[in-house]
């Protein structure tokens, strides 16, 4: 009885949480992610791709809900560089980002398990050492190069490691900016790189929910990290002939143009929302 009532609580807490921070993936991820560590209550979490820690106060509260001392290191560069753009640079620098997400995790009660590393994935692991914890989970939601963390962690990873990616609907996002039109294929190549991970057997897909996966690392400490460059090569080479659907295009295109034109924005904003709010689609 004691442990139901933990877990609403914890649930509620997640929900809370979620109505007042800048959450990117849709709820029934979270609740997803906050299901699967309370299944499964690895002892080391890694995630990479902070954002604001929602996807990481889902996790935690999953733990908790089941008294579980996992721990989690959450990694996020927290502003836009030169060769990766961030949705963090819209609330301001590095250290304006770091102090939201700290107080995101005080105000849900997490901040105790949680170690936020402000930087690049690959900094981050360049300051790991060999004592390290190994990761029971990794969680996948950066800047869409699946391959370069999936080698600079497979090392640390257990054997059927939980593997969990956003953004793999293969969706080509599009918007008009000052200087012309500015294409993203995060979702293009997230989906073509795990497709060819499982299609090769270091993956198993286990289920999907929304635009997230969830994956079994199989036998990751004997993966050949050269095939694995070699595929991914593959799959960056089919982006220069890319034949992808038009409606992720259309809609993407679409509402930048109509979120920039300041007399039509206010409209767009609202219609997006209703929109949101009947289809329970995630936000972007
Ligand atoms: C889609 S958001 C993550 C959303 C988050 N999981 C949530 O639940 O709201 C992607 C984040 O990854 C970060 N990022 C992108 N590339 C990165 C990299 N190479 N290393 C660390 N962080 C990165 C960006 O700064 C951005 O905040």
């Amino acid at each position: 009885m004691n442990q139901v009532a933990t877990n609403t609580d914890c649930r509620h807490r997640l929900h809370t949480a979620l109505g007042q921070i800048d959450a990117l993936m849709s709820r029934p991820v979270y609740d997803a992610l906050f299901d699967a560590v309370a299944r499964e209550t690895p002892d080391h979490i890694l995630e990479i791709g902070t954002a604001h820690g929602a996807g990481t106060i889902a996790m935690a509260l999953g733990a908790e809900s089941r008294g579980a001392a996992t721990r989690i290191q959450t990694v996020d560069t927290l502003e836009a560089l030169a060769d990766i753009p961030s949705s963090r640079a819209d609330y301001g620098d590095a250290k304006a980002n770091e102090d939201i997400v700290r107080g995101n995790f005080d105000r849900a009660g997490v901040a105790s398990r949680i170690s936020l590393f402000v930087g690049r994935s690959d900094v981050f692991a360049a300051s790991q050492s060999p004592g390290d914890p190994m990761i029971g989970m990794l969680v996948l939601d950066a800047d869409g190069r699946i391959d370069r963390d999936l080698l600079l962690f497979h090392a640390r990873m257990t054997r059927n490691c939980l593997i969990v990616v956003d953004d793999i609907d293969g969706d080509v996002g599009a918007s008009f900016t000052r200087g012309g039109l500015s294409l993203d294929l995060k979702h293009v190549i997230s989906e073509k790189l795990t497709s060819s991970l499982v299609a090769h057997g270091y993956l198993k897909l286990e289920k999907r929910v929304w635009n997230t996966s969830f994956f079994r690392a199989v036998d990751p400490q004997d993966w050949d990290e050269d095939e694995i460059r070699a595929l991914a090569i593959a799959c960056y080479r089919e982006l220069v002939f890319l034949k992808a659907g038009t409606r992720g295009l259309f809609v993407s295109t679409a509402a930048s143009l109509l979120g920039s034109n300041a007399v039509l924005r206010p409209f767009y904003g609202s219609a997006r929302a209703i929109y949101r709010r009947l289809s329970r689609r995630p936000r972007r």
